[in-house]
């Protein structure tokens, strides 16, 4: 368990205090939406930045408007509790946060009032292998008209455990899923790209995906202007999985993972490609601050600042 505190409804609680009725809709039916989001320490500049928060902040008011959560918090209060668990933690580190609106209510009541913690984590990176053997999973990604994955919410993190725990058992690390078209969606909670035929191709956001915000960043910034590369975003199928010359899964946890196989067919030379690994450089560049450009992406948790 985490030594730092939890931010709940205004106050910062000791983790064990940071608990939740048994009977609300959050505990029993997963009624909650939540970012998962990442701050991270400069050395140079002796501060610790938020890695586009305003963009966390619209996608988790997003997914409470679908969920017909009310929404009792401005961006403003967003970003004050942010600030708050980070300084309230005397965080100087790189810092992965949980940020979660729930239901405290039983039952369905769209009146209920909603609430929110801020859970920060130690968790410098997400694995320190080189990469990832992938597997296409049996698991379907679930669809826009059922339980949409570009909502999210906690349930719809299921679908990624029945996934990932079968890859686990199967002797991979990750699955990637393929929607109900069969087209490729998403990895069980990171954004797909590959490299084919010397273009950088990822899915659309109508594939069955997050709106991934680390995505958005390849796509606007990195690719295109550290790269000069533009991003092809298009349906991919099945069988070019197997024949990419490199892939990797992004997300602000997975930050750049490169994926080495995928059912057992090497990607490439099966080692990292040369261009996962200028997208990872340059990724860890940008949110760190090193690359000092789009400094409106990373908002300073000590200095006073807006969002
Ligand atoms: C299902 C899913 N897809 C993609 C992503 C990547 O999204 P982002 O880059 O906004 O973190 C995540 C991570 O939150 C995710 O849970």
């Amino acid at each position: 368990m985490s030594d730092f505190k939890i931010w709940m409804n205004g106050r910062l609680v000791p983790q064990a205090e940071a608990v939740l009725p048994v009977n609300s809709a959050a505990v029993f039916y997963a009624t909650n939406v939540f970012e998962g989001l990442r701050a991270y320490w400069n050395e140079r500049d002796g501060e610790l930045y938020g890695f586009r928060l305003a963009d966390h902040f619209a996608r988790l008011r997003e997914s409470m408007k679908l969920m017909r959560f009310t929404v009792g918090q401005s961006d403003e209060q967003m970003f004050d509790a942010v600030r708050a668990v980070l300084a309230g933690n005397e965080v100087r580190e790189d810092v992965h946060l949980h940020m979660v609106a729930y239901v405290a209510a039983p039952g369905l009541d769209a009146t209920a009032p909603t609430g929110l913690y801020i859970n920060p984590r130690r968790r410098p990176r997400l694995t320190d292998k080189a990469g990832m053997a992938c597997c296409v999973s049996s698991w379907v990604r679930t669809s826009d008209n059922a339980i949409p994955i570009r909502l999210k919410c906690g349930a719809n993190y299921q679908n990624g455990r029945l996934a990932t725990l079968q890859a686990k058992a199967d002797g991979y690390d990750q699955p990637i899923f393929l929607n109900q078209r069969g087209k490729v969606a998403e990895g069980s909670g990171a954004t797909f790209f590959m490299v084919r035929k010397g273009r950088i191709v990822t899915p659309p956001v109508t594939s069955d995906i997050l709106e991934s915000i680390t995505r958005t960043t390849l796509m606007e910034y990195v690719c295109p202007e550290v790269l000069g590369m533009q991003v092809v975003e298009r349906e991919i199928d099945r069988t070019e999985l197997y024949t990419a010359e490199e892939a990797f899964f992004c997300g602000s946890g997975y930050e750049i993972t490169p994926i080495l196989s995928i059912d057992r067919f090497s990607l490439g030379r099966g080692e990292v490609g040369p261009l996962t690994k200028r997208i990872a450089q340059g990724y860890m560049d940008l949110v760190r601050g090193v690359d000092t450009r789009h400094p409106e992406w990373r908002t300073p948790t000590y200095r006073a600042v807006t969002v």
